[in-house]
């Protein structure tokens, strides 16, 4: 059966795409999310993320439902296991935040203490997050965004054809407990959780699945050892390659402003919350859209 078209698309919006002065990143300037994209327009931000990896979208007046809808065109949203902290009535929203109310966490206070890439403990991870401000601290709160696919191309050619081949296992709980910031207690996992967040492994260096461009794949966050080497080989590699990742000239550091929504790819790069103090109130809503099987 042949699909109907609509008979009526959104109007066309007026923006630019500004990249930023820095190994990834570039903010799209005079679009409206609220409003629906139609499709050469969505095109246009499609391409965008794929060039720039983080894309940031200033000033947005985002309900729930316009947050999930605009998600939603990239592909199917996955819940956060931390159930208690997705957003009530709207489980594809998951709260991070550093604020007690009533004497308990609305959201997780220490999301992306390390660098990670979101999901990458899942079989299939994340295709990219949208992490929407809801209210910001006056001091501190900037998150990292870190280039992988520089950090593969620059890597030594015998580092590089030593990872070919590589798998890595990823583990939720491998760093669930361990505390960077100042007082955060993270809920315990009931075994219904624990079911959902077995181990997965994935390779040590992926493809890209839409530009083809190689970057790594590991993760301080997650990946627990390097498959098919003894311990401390694996251990010391990937320390090497913790240090290598995250070099500052593949870095890009988003300094948030209220009502900011940003958009990064998790198959390209990698995240860390650099935090904020516990005095000051941070409160952030994000969407994590699902990717493919890496490769
Ligand atoms: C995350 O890791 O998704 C959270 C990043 C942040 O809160 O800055």
């Amino acid at each position: 059966m042949n699909a109907v078209a609509p008979l009526f698309s959104a109007p066309t919006q007026s923006f630019e795409i500004r990249p930023f002065n820095a190994a990834l990143g570039a903010e799209i300037v005079g679009i409206d999310l609220a409003r629906p994209l139609n499709d050469a327009d969505f095109a246009r931000v499609h391409r965008a993320h794929l060039d720039h990896g983080v894309l940031v979208f200033r000033d947005q007046q985002l309900t729930p439902e316009q947050h999930i809808a605009f998600s939603r065109r990239f592909g199917e949203l996955q819940i956060h296991v931390l159930r208690q902290f997705l957003l009530a009535g709207h489980p594809e929203i998951f709260i991070i935040s550093n604020v007690i109310e009533n004497g308990q966490p609305v959201g997780l206070g220490d999301a992306g203490k390390f660098w990670h890439s979101d999901l990458s403990y899942k079989d299939i991870p994340s295709l990219g997050s949208m992490l929407y401000a809801q209210e910001l601290p006056a001091e501190g709160g900037d998150t990292l965004f870190a280039s992988q696919q520089a950090a593969y191309d620059t890597l030594p050619a015998e580092v590089k054809k030593l990872l070919e081949g590589k798998r890595a296992a990823h583990s939720y709980v491998a760093r669930y407990n361990d505390e960077v910031f100042a007082g955060v207690q993270r809920p315990t996992l009931t075994a219904e959780q624990l079911a959902q967040v077995k181990p997965a492994i994935h390779p040590v260096v992926r493809t890209h699945p839409e530009t083809g461009r190689k970057g790594l794949f590991v993760n301080e966050n997650f990946t627990t050892h390097i498959l098919d080497l003894p311990a401390d080989e694996s251990r010391d590699l990937l320390k090497e390659l913790y240090t290598h990742s995250a070099r500052p000239e593949f870095i890009y550091r988003h300094q948030w402003q209220a009502n900011d929504l940003v958009f990064w790819d998790n198959r390209a790069l990698i995240h860390l919350a650099t935090g904020c103090p516990s005095h000051l109130r941070r409160r952030m809503h994000r969407t994590t859209i699902q990717g493919d099987v890496p490769f």
